[in-house]
């Protein structure tokens, strides 16, 4: 069975130097263990993944073998973020797959949000799982599993992806360089790896992605809004001198009585109302809402209700308990 006890002699790495050390480490470690293998990586974009696939190229290069997958709920301009720092920056064989009408056609008409969280698992590891399929000589599975994963998965949550995998592809040898890592680690190694800030320093984003955000039964319209709108508040509230722990938008599946003018003439406008979130909280198990700017919360309003379909933007003060921070 694999170690999965932080040693106790490891330092916290919190310094540029630490983090080179730990980099030059971790490159022997992997290269060790790779030989001269190839390894395969799911890479979402998401701080974790990023730096596990930056961290195992600095070590085997090409060996390396990055499948991202698009389901169509990334937010505006992740997955081209990851084909411009994975393939152009760190040049590393990447697989890009367009599977985004396989997920929104699978979540048509789904409301309950279990199911959809199910649906959005299941299709991932088939797409991955068949990616993988048509690779030669793959032998090892990378995964940016994260000292927290491993402390939670006794007893919380399943650990990791690796559990959901099909039989047929249990047999890989795992290569988890960042596995003793806290997620402060994890950033400062990922950033003097090099990779982007609002890569490295992004707030946490959920797996099932926009899916569990644009509320009820997804529709491509919908979605659209909820990505511009999304950009729009991470835009702004990005721009604050502190910036809270999460901040995103949802739009709940209702539609409400608006007006719009047309040659100075009135006419009732039906559109969506875009739900603006943000949050403050140590763990995500309680979660207090911080004060935004007035005039803050207007601009965001003002170029969110330009989004063709909303018309109307609200603010969601909700604490954690009673809500939960994301709306699904
Ligand atoms: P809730 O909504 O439970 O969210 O208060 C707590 C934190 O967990 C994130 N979250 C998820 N992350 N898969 C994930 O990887 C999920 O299905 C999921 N649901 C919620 C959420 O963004 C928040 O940071």
């Amino acid at each position: 069975m694999a170690n999965d006890v932080r040693p106790e002699s490891m330092a916290r790495i919190n310094t540029p130097e630490l983090a080179q050390a730990f980099i030059d480490e971790q490159i022997t470690e992997i290269r060790a263990q790779v030989g001269d293998k190839k390894v395969l990586l799911a890479l979402s974009g998401g701080v974790d993944s990023s730096v596990c696939a930056a961290l195992i190229s600095k070590a085997i290069g090409k060996q390396l073998v990055c499948v991202h997958v698009n389901h169509g709920l990334l937010r505006k301009g992740e997955p081209e973020q990851v084909c411009e720092v994975f393939g152009k920056q760190f040049d590393v064989n990447l697989i890009y797959v367009d599977a985004i009408d396989r997920f929104l056609d699978a979540l048509a008409g789904v409301s309950d949000p279990e199911t959809k969280r199910k649906i959005i698992g299941k299709i991932f590891i088939d797409v991955f799982a068949e990616e993988a399929r048509k690779l030669e000589g793959v032998s090892f599975l990378g995964q940016g599993t994260i000292y927290p994963d491993i402390l939670e998965s006794h007893g919380v949550k399943a650990h990791h992806n690796v559990g959901g995998l099909p039989e047929d592809m249990r047999d890989f040898e795992l290569v988890e360089p960042v596995k003793f890592l806290y997620k402060d680690e994890v950033r400062c190694v990922g950033h003097e790896l090099g990779l982007p800030d609002n890569m490295v320093y992004r707030q946490p984003f959920p797996g099932p992605g926009l899916g569990v955000r644009c509320v009820g039964a997804i529709t491509r319209d919908r979605l659209e809004a909820l990505r511009e709108a999304d950009a729009i508040v991470r835009e702004e509230i990005g721009k604050l001198p502190v910036t809270p722990w999460q901040y995103f938008c949802a739009i709940p599946d209702i539609q409400s009585t608006g007006i719009k003018y047309v040659d100075g003439k009135g006419e009732r406008y039906m559109g969506w109302a875009v739900v603006i979130r943000a949050v403050n909280t140590v763990d995500a198990v309680t979660a207090t809402v911080p004060e935004i700017p007035f005039d803050v919360l207007c601009k965001m309003r003002d170029e969110i209700v330009k989004i063709p379909g909303v018309n109307r933007v609200l603010w969601d003060i909700s604490e954690k308990p009673v809500a939960t921070i994301e709306w699904e």
